[in-house]
């Protein structure tokens, strides 16, 4: 089993690291275009495999895509991160051609891969790698519900004084600060709801933090986040290799369900071997459902820079 993930950045580099830890694969390749920065990288990380206890081989490649033949999963982290003070989506115009040749040089020699999308604007990055690539939707799966729900339990975890692994939550809609949608009535703690622990001022803060979960950090680091993104590209690459079957909120392509059409946002669903397999209905009240429609127009108005830019 092989994996590949391009861009060596701290997001690219931070995901390789958690992917090889955990033995999701045997083979990993790890591309960047700066002449020796993933080769470097995959040097650094192959000298902590002893130490960790590790078997998967990492191999570095400045754009040599040859190197990624057969892969079965492909990262997508390429392109500029945002710094202080920075949205998600001023980062269109450079990352849409970044991301639209990545996708073909991976297809080229892995044309049967799954692929993840890491680069911002996420949603609209998932969109542009679907059309352009016009591969089967199921094989396109955007990574940025996982963080933020990650994020959202983060938060909801402090407020309630308890483990973030005792709690249920999840962040659907865009990945953008105003866009992403923390579905506070259904959060639980070991099953009960957290509206019990908190009260409704408190659950407010904890959504608004959650939805500049990714802003906190940028401003304090004065460049995007690296360890929680990582980890979250990895937890889904492990749930594709291992064909785990579950149930993460992911950016994909939507014909009809919740409403949407023609649309890459992120929604519950099964992921497996064969990408995400199937989405999962949480039956959205009317203001949900009107927060993920709201969410869903400020998306498609960034999908539509798309075709105004030549890439
Ligand atoms: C973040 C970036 C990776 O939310 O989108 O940290």
């Amino acid at each position: 089993m092989k994996v590949t993930v391009v861009g060596a950045g701290a997001v690219g580099a931070t995901c390789a690291d958690n992917i090889a830890r955990k033995q999701i694969c045997d083979e990993l390749v790890l591309v960047d275009i700066k002449e020796g920065v993933a080769e470097g990288k995959a040097m650094d990380l192959m000298q902590t495999a002893q130490l960790e206890g590790f078997d998967t081989r990492i191999i570095g490649s400045t754009n040599d895509y040859s190197k990624t033949a057969g892969s079965s999963v492909a990262v997508i982290t390429s392109g500029i991160p945002r710094k202080p003070g920075m949205t998600r989506e001023e980062l269109i115009g450079i990352n849409a051609g970044i991301v639209k040749t990545v996708t073909q040089n991976i297809l080229q020699y892995s044309p049967d891969c799954i692929i993840v999308v890491i680069s911002n604007p996420m949603d609209t990055m998932t969109y542009l790698a679907l059309k352009s690539s016009g591969l089967p939707k199921n094989r396109i799966i955007g990574m940025g519900g996982i963080l933020d729900s990650a994020r959202f339990r983060f938060y909801l975890s402090q407020a309630i004084a308890c483990s973030p692994n005792d709690l249920q939550a999840t962040v659907v809609g865009g990945h953008g600060d105003t866009t992403m949608i923390p579905l506070t009535r259904l959060a639980t703690y070991c099953g009960t709801p957290v509206s019990n622990y908190l009260d409704a001022e408190t659950l407010k803060k904890v959504a608004a933090d959650t939805m500049v979960g990714g802003a906190t950090l940028t401003g304090l680091l004065g460049t995007s986040a690296w360890y929680a993104p990582g980890a979250a590209g990895c937890a889904l690459v492990e749930a594709i290799v291992r064909d785990e079957k579950k149930m993460m909120p992911c950016c994909v392509y939507l014909e009809g369900e919740y409403g949407l059409n023609d649309i890459c946002i992120g929604v519950p669903v099964i992921i497996g071997r064969n990408g995400w397999e199937r989405i999962v209905d949480f039956q959205l009240n009317d203001e949900e459902k009107a927060a993920m429609q709201k969410s869903a127009d400020a998306v498609r108005n960034m999908n539509n820079v798309l075709s105004t830019l030549t890439i």
